[in-house]
């Protein structure tokens, strides 16, 4: 790369500035893949004999399982994962080595490693992110019919089933699943063949290369495909958006391990102790997945930073892309990883949970339903109990004559309101947490996440 028009090699300090080699070698079974396909396209545009195409496969293999065993000496001086593999194929096997990017750009190349590398681990997060479903699923079915307290603003609110809280986390990270197939679509269309700009006049058969490599679609405008990075930009919003639904349970987890609420407990194995206080039990795997949302969210700032106010086609700033990338990639499956150990191993302490439900405050709202049943518009429904609330008695234990001094809709069978199973099996439309429901919820997911 340095012959030609220069004189002088790279100034030390601009070499380990420019590098990236220390960080993208990670797409190596990427570019390999691409440049095999490459090296086919190449054969029948007539640029490579059989026999050319064989020696570059050969080779190309050669180094593909030497990097996987740690042998393969990146060089540093050669700048990328591109070159050094490039450059040890041309050493190794010569003249057919040489020939290998001819109509080939690396900005053609790092688009085609970068969509091979999205697609691929696209498909290692679905499972990670179906096992985290799975272990929920789980502890729904076990906690089925467990009540708790149902919260807004953090207060007190309605009473809920646990499972139906959990099944809340299942649909958000279904929404997560979604998202990443949707950017499965996008990222599989194959670059090869736009060159640096301008495609090229050796002209080689993109739909075949696509075929090979098992794209879709290939794309229509060689300035975009070298420019694209949307596909990058969607996916670390996927991940961001994974850390945020993370980060919300785990607050909740975090917060219903505190001996105030002491609804749930972090197994030994998933909690840490204080350095200092002997009876602490912290729960700083959640806590640390709380913050890591924050470096996703960091992450999907920074490429569109990156992007944003370039000018058209390639710039070496795109080479900023890949840190970004690589970084929420780990976050997340690590942090997917954990959640689906820990979930299963979460202790639920059914009795707290069961008594803070217990709570006749929380049927407040019920109370105001009955008396809009009576008759009572609901916004009057709404005064009449908020003062009754509002008086500090326990509502269930309120006497009749209480009752209908505050409005004479109340009858004899007011009490029937206090009992929480009933008022639970009254929630019967689509979404709210009637017993029925969540049975049909968890029969669904059930055969979503575990028959499928
Ligand atoms: N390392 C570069 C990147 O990550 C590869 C493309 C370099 N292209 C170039 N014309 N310098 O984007």
């Amino acid at each position: 790369m340095r012959r030609g028009r220069f004189e002088f090699g790279t100034a030390a300090v601009a070499q380990a500035y420019s590098e990236s080699v220390s960080f993208d070698w990670r797409l190596y079974r990427h570019d390999i893949a691409g440049s095999i396909a490459h090296a086919s396209a190449l054969a029948a545009a007539g640029i490579l004999n059989p026999d050319e195409v064989e020696q570059i496969k050969r080779g190309l293999r050669e180094i593909e399982s030497e990097v996987a065993t740690g042998k393969f000496k990146w060089d540093k001086s050669l700048e990328d994962v591109h070159m050094n593999i490039e450059s040890a194929l041309t050493k190794r096997i010569g003249p057919a080595g040489a020939k290998l990017h001819t109509a080939r750009s690396r900005n053609d190349q790092i688009a085609l490693d970068l969509r091979l590398y999205v697609r691929e681990e696209i498909t290692e997060l679905t499972t990670r992110l179906r096992a985290v479903q799975k272990a929920l699923l789980l502890l729904a079915q076990k906690h089925f019919e467990l009540l708790m307290p149902g919260y807004t603003h953090l207060q007190r609110a309605q009473p809920i089933f646990f499972s139906h809280y959990l099944l809340a986390q299942i649909e958000a990270l279904e929404r997560d699943h979604e998202r990443l197939d949707e950017t499965r679509r996008r990222a599989d269309v194959m670059p090869l063949g736009s060159g640096a700009i301008a495609g090229s006049t050796i002209v080689v058969d993109r739909e075949a290369i696509a075929k090979s490599l098992g794209f879709r679609r290939v794309t229509q405008n060689s300035i975009d495909a070298v420019s694209d990075r949307d596909f990058v930009a969607d996916f670390l919003f996927c991940l961001a958006m994974i850390g945020v639904h993370l980060a919300r349970f785990s607050e909740d987890l975090i917060v219903w391990s505190t001996s105030e609420f002491g609804y749930i407990e972090f197994s030994d194995p998933f909690a840490t102790g204080s350095s200092l206080m002997p009876q602490k039990k912290n729960p700083d795997m959640a806590e640390l997945t709380r913050a890591k949302s924050g470096r996703l969210i960091g992450n999907l700032m920074s490429l569109l930073a990156i992007l944003k106010g370039l000018p058209s086609s390639y710039n070496r700033d795109l080479q900023e892309d890949k840190e970004a990338l690589f970084d929420s990639v780990d976050t997340v499956r690590a942090a997917l990883e954990v959640f689906a150990a820990m979930l299963p191993e979460l202790i639920v302490h059914r009795e707290r949970m069961e008594s803070a439900a217990s709570d006749p405050q929380l049927l407040a709202t019920d109370l105001a339903d009955y008396l809009v049943r009576k008759g009572v518009p609901f916004r009057d429904a709404h005064a009449i109990v908020g003062k009754l609330a509002a008086s500090g008695k326990p509502l269930n234990t309120l006497s009749n004559d209480e009752f209908n001094a505050a409005s004479d809709a109340f009858g004899a069978d007011v009490h029937e309101i206090f009992d929480l199973r009933l008022a639970l099996r009254g929630r019967t439309a689509t979404g709210a947490p009637s017993p029925e429901n969540i049975e049909r919820q968890i029969a669904r997911w059930h055969k979503l996440l575990v028959l499928e």
